[in-house]
């Protein structure tokens, strides 16, 4: 049965785990509010992923498929960076998209999300004006495709009957294919007059926004779009203070900003998210051996933390749809519900980035020119956008060599990857009630080290001491930091389905037998099975069935 997304947002919105932003106000696009549970869910998301690849990660000792032993690091950078680091990475000229506005819906469009096609109709109102020959247009983007006749026909004012009564000329066009002087013929998707829509014009993804009071143009800063180069300008400082040497990893987890154009599908594209990114420096002629150790460990990751490989690929870019610096890229992809079936969406991005950063934010904003990358030049052969002449290279001391380290750069969405998580973990199942009739279970099958609630305690009644000891169990979880929830209302049975719902996987009753046996009844999620445990090995048990 596919999972259906509608069932799957009414679920996060109903058990407090993800809301829309300004939900009172009406909600604002693009945006998303954590409650209590997605909060606990999406910070274990990133501690799972820093703990994996930083705290645990054993610098002595090469781990499988890794050319050798490396080092890792932490950093935590601002979110407002000095504006010539944009212009040094690319973000300044090249993180925008073409955009066209309608003049009369107020609708904005990506100027290649519209195609369309020349048709010849008479108005059914205005038939004595005779025939007329426009550019209709639709939407054809991943998330919205519109439709060519129905927009012809209400253009025209015509049923649907009277389709055959249109007369198209040649092929469906994309809107950037047609010349601009042909623009007061066309008709927008969404209107019913001709000529509203505006030139193509540049808008940049990354938002302004003004540093200080007096508010000029050289105050303007931007919200920072990637967490990445926050890593490339401490390059040196991380070098020269930590006694790292390549090849080496460092990490960040932080927020970043892109005012994308068209937010859409939950939390998937966000203009507020967070990343988890590496930045991970080596020798240029190992760079290879290392993006395909990197690529492989990221893949794996996911599978690790219960994501099926059935809904998980590995997706190498084909070389026209690498970035400008990159030499190689892979996506990890994910068949979010929201899709089609056989469409995967991107949760992480593994890139091999070549010496690019480093050397840009030396030498100047650099751009391919054949295989090689040159520093960009402006009409006065001057360097387009100046570096910061700091020499960011590395010196190996053991070979006596310096180099510029070449990176490669596993960059994943928490965000995306906390929707990924829910999406795997939703589950419906049938399960017979304290009565013995079958009821439709929803359960959120989330790996332990993920469920935002490990244990749920039950006294079975609110008599005979049962409350006591339960609340006693809590207590001792809590002081173990096993995030726990205590619960004494209704019947029994309910009180699993309301834990099962938010994806705990062991509940802990005391019953009747609590006082003779000092013993508990742990069920798990998934098996159903049940099991006594006595009351003083609770937390170990827990503890040893989370690190699993
Ligand atoms: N430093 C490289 C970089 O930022 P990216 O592919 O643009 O690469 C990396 O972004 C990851 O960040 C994506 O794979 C995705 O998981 C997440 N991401 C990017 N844009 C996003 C958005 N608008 N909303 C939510 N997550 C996003």
């Amino acid at each position: 049965m596919p999972k259906s997304m509608d069932e799957i947002v009414s679920l996060c919105k109903r058990r407090g785990f993800i809301f829309q932003d300004s939900d009172i106000y009406g909600g604002q696009n693009g945006f998303w509010d954590y409650g209590p549970l997605g909060m606990l869910l999406k910070r274990n998301v990133r501690n799972v992923w820093y703990e994996d690849m930083v705290d645990f990660h054993n610098e002595l000792v090469a781990p499988n498929g890794a050319p050798e032993a490396y080092q890792m690091v932490g950093v935590e950078t601002a979110l407002i960076m000095h504006p010539q680091v944009w212009k040094c990475s690319g973000h300044y000229d090249l993180f925008h998209d073409m955009m066209v506005d309608c003049r009369e819906s107020k609708k904005r469009y990506r100027h290649d999300h519209i195609k369309g096609r020349w048709v010849t109709g008479t108005h059914k109102k205005n038939e004595e004006a005779g025939p007329e020959t426009v550019f209709i247009t639709a939407v054809d983007s991943e998330d919205v495709q519109t439709d060519l006749d129905a927009n012809a026909l209400r253009y025209f004012g015509l049923k649907k009957k009277y389709l055959e009564k249109l007369d198209w000329e040649g092929e469906t066009t994309p809107l950037p294919e047609l010349p601009e002087d042909k623009l007061t013929e066309v008709v927008g998707p969404d209107v019913t007059s001709k000529g509203t829509l505006t030139e193509q014009r540049e808008f940049n993804l990354m938002f302004k926004t003004t540093l200080g009071a007096l508010g000029g143009e050289d105050d303007a800063a931007f919200l920072r779009p990637e967490t990445a180069q926050g890593i490339f300008v401490n390059f040196k400082n991380i070098v020269d203070t930590s006694r790292v040497k390549v090849p080496f990893g460092v990490a960040q987890v932080g927020k970043s900003f892109r005012n994308e154009i068209t937010p859409r599908n939950f939390t998937f594209r966000s203009r507020e998210f967070e990343q988890m990114e590496i930045e991970f420096f080596c020798a240029p002629d190992e760079s290879a051996k290392w993006y395909t150790f990197w690529r492989d460990k990221r893949y794996q990751w996911y599978q690790d933390l219960g994501i099926s490989q059935d809904n998980l690929i590995l997706r190498d870019h084909h070389k026209e749809e690498l970035a400008h610096y990159s030499v190689g890229t892979a996506d990890i992809e994910y068949a979010f519900p929201f899709l089609e079936a056989g469409e995967y969406g991107e949760l992480e991005g593994i890139a091999h980035r070549g010496d690019f950063d480093l050397r840009s934010h030396t030498e100047g904003k650099l751009k391919k020119e054949g295989d090689e990358l040159v520093v960009e030049l402006d009409e006065h052969g001057q360097p387009k956008h100046r570096g910061s002449g700091k020499d960011l290279s590395y010196f190996n001391d053991e070979t006596r060599e310096r180099f510029v380290p070449h990176v490669i750069e596993p960059s994943a969405g928490a965000d995306r990857g906390t929707l990924a998580f829910i999406c795997e973990a939703y589950h419906e199942d049938e399960q017979p009630d304290e009565k013995g009739k079958m009821q439709t279970r929803t359960v959120m099958k989330f790996h332990p080290r993920l469920a935002p609630i490990k244990a749920a305690i039950f006294p079975l009644m609110k008599k005979d001491g049962q409350p006591e000891i339960a609340q006693e169990i809590y207590g001792a979880l809590k002081a173990a930091g096993i995030s726990c929830q205590y619960d004494q209302a209704g019947v029994i049975g309910r009180r699993y389905r309301r834990q099962d719902e938010i994806g705990t996987p062991y509940c802990l009753t005391v019953d009747y037998d609590t006082a003779d046996d000092n013993c508990v009844t742990l069920r798990d999620r998934d098996s159903l099975e049940q099991e006594r445990v006595p009351v003083d090995q609770v937390v170990s048990e827990i503890t040893a069935r989370l690190n699993g």
